[in-house]
């Protein structure tokens, strides 16, 4: 990472080296897609809580425990704000009344509105419209509700360069649509969808949009109220946080006539012999005692992003994703999925060799996460959670490479040589 040439405005090399596992390693991490590094801060604010005021929240009247109900439920605020959801703090009570919730990532915030909000209004007929790029996250909870409801579970596909089809999709939604999911950014094909634009085309028809936001709030400046959707789910450890944490901003109003998703403790406001009832949000959806740590180190990831702006970060990315772009054209049958134009996708290239070497050899992309990964280059290989497109595009595989704040074009340099030595030599 060292002498790497700075690409925008933040101070990459300096940025680099927040993050202990880049420096005490050397790697060249090309893998935030699927987790990223976490800073210096973040683990600093987890440790402090560990070793100054351990204890539980919500429930002790003594110092320690105050101060970790405080910093825990203040959390919620630091990360609804960079979404832009609602949370209102009460400095007397030091608790939190939000529309965004701590789940264990997006996984499970979206199975959350899969069982708690989409079960009790998908009826037999009704229709679910999910799309071809879809990780499996965001596909099979929606096909489990379908079976089991018998409803229909319609996809919208994408062209040649990744694109979603927004006329297919004005074209699926009917009267008996009831629920829109979708990624706000493709995990494997790099697609930027234009979210504002979807949730205009579900609403005219009066259904609901379900955005995963797990590849998009980490790199891209997001409002939920501007884009109005009305479920966001995303996850910690893709954003500078700590894994086994993420967030789901749903509508107040939505989120309030939703049942729970798990009972226990935590979650009610009162229990009887024969009936409970709950707790306002978001504990309503926080059962049994929560993820304190994490939930600290996710409100530090969330400052740590802010101290550089979330704008910047994505220029950053683009920046680094045109150089990529360039610099793996130049390497010879390399398949690039997703748009050709930087400004219409994240910071991730997922690739194949499409040629053919020798005489039937046709390198494996597990073969070339391989050869980069004994180079010190880390990058992802397989499907990535995304079945379904490349089953579209005739692959069962693919390499990909992505980039966070974090990355030079120094990196992307090495990611390109060694393709082209890869390239020239490839296992046999
Ligand atoms: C687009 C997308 N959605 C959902 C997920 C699932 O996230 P998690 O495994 O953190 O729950 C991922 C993770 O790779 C993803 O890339």
């Amino acid at each position: 990472m060292q002498n790497a040439e700075t690409l925008s405005g933040i101070p990459v090399n300096k940025v680099a080296n927040d993050f202990p596992t880049l420096t005490s390693t050397g790697v060249t991490y090309l893998d935030s897609a699927a987790t990223s590094q976490t800073p210096r801060q973040v683990l600093d604010s987890m440790a402090k809580y560990y070793e100054h005021y351990r204890s539980t929240v919500h429930r002790g009247l003594y110092l320690i425990a105050n101060e970790a109900t405080k910093e825990y439920n203040y959390s919620h605020v630091v990360v609804a704000k960079l979404v832009g959801a609602e949370a209102v703090w009460d400095e007397d009570e030091n608790d939190v009344e939000s529309e965004l919730i701590f789940s264990s990532g997006a996984t499970q915030s979206l199975n959350l509105v899969a069982e708690s909000f989409a079960r009790t209004k998908i009826k037999p007929g009704d229709r679910i419209v999910i799309t071809t790029m879809e990780h499996h996250s965001n596909l099979v909870p929606w096909q489990r509700i379908a079976a089991e409801k018998h409803a229909e579970l319609r996809y919208v596909e994408f062209d040649d360069e990744g694109r979603l089809d927004l006329a297919q999709m004005e074209e699926l939604m009917n009267d008996r649509t009831k629920v829109v999911a979708v990624a706000h950014t493709s995990n494997f094909l790099g697609t930027i969808n234009d979210v504002k634009a979807i949730a205009g085309i579900v609403h005219k028809r009066d259904a609901y949009l379900v955005v995963d936001g797990a590849q998009g709030v980490p790199h891209i400046p997001t409002d939920v109220k501007s884009a109005d959707c009305d479920f966001l789910a995303f996850s910690g450890h893709k954003m500078c946080g700590p894994t086994g944490i993420g967030g789901l901003y749903g509508k107040k109003e939505l989120l309030q006539r939703m049942e729970p998703y798990e009972y226990g403790g935590d979650m009610i406001l009162t229990v009887h012999r024969d009936q409970a009832t709950w707790n306002h949000l978001p504990w309503k959806f926080e059962a049994g005692t929560p993820k304190i740590a994490e939930g600290i180190g996710f409100a530090a990831a969330c400052r740590y992003l802010e101290s550089f702006g979330m704008e910047e970060i994505r220029r950053h990315e683009e920046e680094t994703t045109r150089y990529a772009l360039k610099r793996l054209s130049e390497v010879p049958r390399l398949r690039i999925f997703g748009p050709l134009k930087a400004e219409e996708r994240c910071g991730l290239i997922s690739f194949v060799f499409g040629g053919k070497f020798g005489k039937d050899s046709y390198p494996h992309a597990h073969d070339v996460g391989d050869a980069l990964g004994r180079r010190g280059i880390c990058i992802r290989v397989g499907h990535h959670c995304a079945m379904v497109a490349h089953e579209e595009l005739g692959i069962s595989a693919s390499a990909r490479a992505s980039f966070y704040l974090y990355n030079t074009k120094a990196d992307v340099d090495r990611l390109a040589d060694a393709l082209l030595e890869f390239e020239r030599s490839p296992p046999v």
